[in-house]
Formats: structure tokens, sequence, C-alpha cells
């Protein structure tokens, strides 16, 4: 949590300096409110509706650049290894730069698939139902809306690298025989396809989209919802709306997936009782009993660990966004 503070900290100093004077010096806003009547520029090309997915991917990869390390010292931390310094010294000792950034590439390939898609896909969609909405901000519901099928097709493009990500993380704890040994991202796709075939790639996304509806609802509908809020009510500047809207985008994201994620674990790691017999025979089944057993409070077990493990990510992933579109103003793209 230090180490993230402080990368975060680092980050907001650093790198907002730089927009800002070459904003203040080449002062684009300015220029074009001076000229009255003028239209927008109307972008042309392609550009304007690639922008989007690759602002989104770009954000996404960078935001898993600096959490992919931190989630390495945090994990063993809690395996008792020291404290963060400790750990972090003997691990660049030992193991060298490299380690903490092993099997990087499956996490950037999800990022590159999954979050290019449904960030583009929600800046898409939000824009066209502005447009029919005669330009007037949208309200929360149709937010949520893009939100939910941004996320489900983010989730069924990144389903490929999702599946070799999930595949290489479990390998280390996989005895010696079963191992897979993917030496990286592409060498898991490539032998997943040629193993079990191309249809494989999607083998058990159905939970997976599901859940990632829900907590795409949560991170873009709250966000933009945020930035309205912070911006026009409260009359906060650029940096503390983008702070305070990417935290409220990150607790949004862990509370509206923590109950779809609560029942996929729990099919995920269900075991057979003494006659063969498995407890739920399916996610509804599960969640029905879960919900009868404990009440609707027993899907948000583990919520504030959960919280911790999404929401650093969701905040970068903004704050990166944010920096990323500043730069591309600023440069007049
Ligand atoms: C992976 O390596 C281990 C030895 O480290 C071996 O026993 C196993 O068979 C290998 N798996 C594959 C799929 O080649």
């Amino acid at each position: 949590m230090c180490t993230f503070s402080l990368s975060l900290s680092l980050l907001l100093c650093g790198k907002s300096q730089i927009p800002v004077y070459l904003e203040a010096f080449l002062n684009p806003e300015k220029r074009r409110e001076g000229m009255g009547e003028e239209k927008k520029p109307q972008s042309r090309g392609v550009w304007p509706t690639v922008k989007p997915f690759v602002n989104g991917g770009a954000s996404g990869m960078l935001a898993t650049c600096v959490i992919q390390p931190i989630d390495m010292i945090k994990v063993r931390i809690q395996l008792g290894q020291g404290s963060a310094t400790e750990v972090t010294k003997t691990m660049l000792k030992n193991e060298g730069f490299g380690a903490l950034y092993k099997g990087l590439s499956a996490g950037l390939l999800r990022q590159a698939t999954y979050t290019t898609a449904r960030l583009g896909t929600f800046k898409i969609l939000t824009s066209k139902a502005i447009e029919a909405n005669d330009g007037k901000p949208l309200p929360l519901y149709q937010k949520a809306l893009c939100g939910l099928t941004a996320g489900a097709i983010g989730a069924s493009v990144g389903s490929p690298a999702d599946l070799a990500l999930i595949r290489m993380q479990a390998d280390a704890t996989l005895p010696a025989a079963q191992r897979r040994n993917y030496s990286n991202a592409f060498n898991a796709l490539f032998r997943i396809v040629s193993d079990e075939g191309v249809l494989a790639l999607w083998k058990g996304a159905g939970p997976t989209v599901v859940r990632a509806m829900a907590l795409n609802m949560g991170m873009l509908a709250s966000y933009d919802q945020s930035v309205e809020f912070c911006k026009d009510s409260l009359g906060f500047g650029e940096m503390s709306t983008v702070l305070g809207a990417s935290t409220v985008s990150g607790f949004f994201a862990a509370a509206c997936s923590l109950p779809f994620d609560y029942v996929k674990t729990q099919i995920q790691k269900m075991q057979p009782d003494a006659q063969g017999k498995y407890p739920y025979t399916g996610s509804m089944d599960c969640a029905l009993k879960t919900f009868k057993s404990g009440g609707p409070f027993k899907f948000y077990t583990g919520f504030p660990v959960y919280c911790v493990r999404i929401a650093p990510h969701v905040m970068m992933t903004w704050i990166f966004l944010n920096q990323i579109q500043k730069l591309e103003k600023s440069v007049g793209l």
C-alpha cells in the first residue's frame, strides 16, 4: 500500500507538470474559444474512431506495469518474507529486475485486448448516445447500459488472454508433471489453439463475461457520473476531479462485481461429497442457495480485500488515461 501511494504521488506530481506547461504554452482551448462561432475542429480520418481504443489499451497496460510489481511484492509480504523494502531488495538481488515482471506478457496482452475493447467501446457508445441526446449529459442508467455492453464486448475479446494469464499463474502451483510450461502469452495461445482447438480460447468465458459486465457497469458509469458531479456541482479542479472520480470508480467496480466473483469462485473450488455429489448444480443454483442460507451480505464476504485487489488498477487506468488525453490535446492529436 505504501509503495502504491508513493508511485501514485510520484505520478501525479511528476507527470502532470509536463502537459500543463505544454498546454499553457500552446493554449489550444483559449485559441479555439477566441474564434467565437467556429465549429469544434472536426478531426478527419480513422483517428477519432481509433483513438479511444488506443488510449484505453495504453492506459490499461501502463496501469498493469505499475500494479504488477506491487502485486508481486504484496504476495511475498503476505507469505511472510519480510517488509516491503526487504522483499524488494532480496528479490532484486537474487532474481533480478525481471522477477518483478514475471508473467507480464500475459497481463499486458490481456489489457491490450480487454481494456482496449471495453474503454474504446464505452467511449464510442456514450458519444453516440450523447449525440442522440442533443449533446446533453446522459442519465445514469444510460451510462450503466453503455458500461454493461462495453464490459461484455471487452471480456469476449479479452477471453483468450485471460485464459493464458490464469493458466500461467496457476502453473507454478501445479505438480511438476502437470505443468504446461508456457514460455509466454503468445506461446500459451499458440499451444492452446494447436492442442485444444480455437474454441478452447473461450473455454469458461461465460462467468467471466458476466462478471466483467457488472464490473464495467460499476466502473465506467460511476466514473463519468463522478466527473460530472465533481466538475459541475462541486467545482473541483482537474486533478481532484480525476482522483475523486477514479476512487469512486474503483469502489463501484469492486462493489458491483464481487457477488459475481463470489459465485464464480464457489463454483470453481467446489468439491464433491462422499456420494460424489457436488453442492451446486451451477451458478444460478449457487447464487440461490447462498442467498437463502446467508442473505444478501453473504456475497460481500471479503469485500475490503477484494477492493484492495481491484481498485488500484482501476484508479491507475483512469489516471493514465487522463494524462494521455492531456498529452494528446497538448500536441494537437
Ligand atoms: C513441464 O516441465 C516439467 C519439468 O519441469 C515436466 O515434468 C512436464 O512434463 C512439462 N510439461 C509439459 C507439458 O511439457
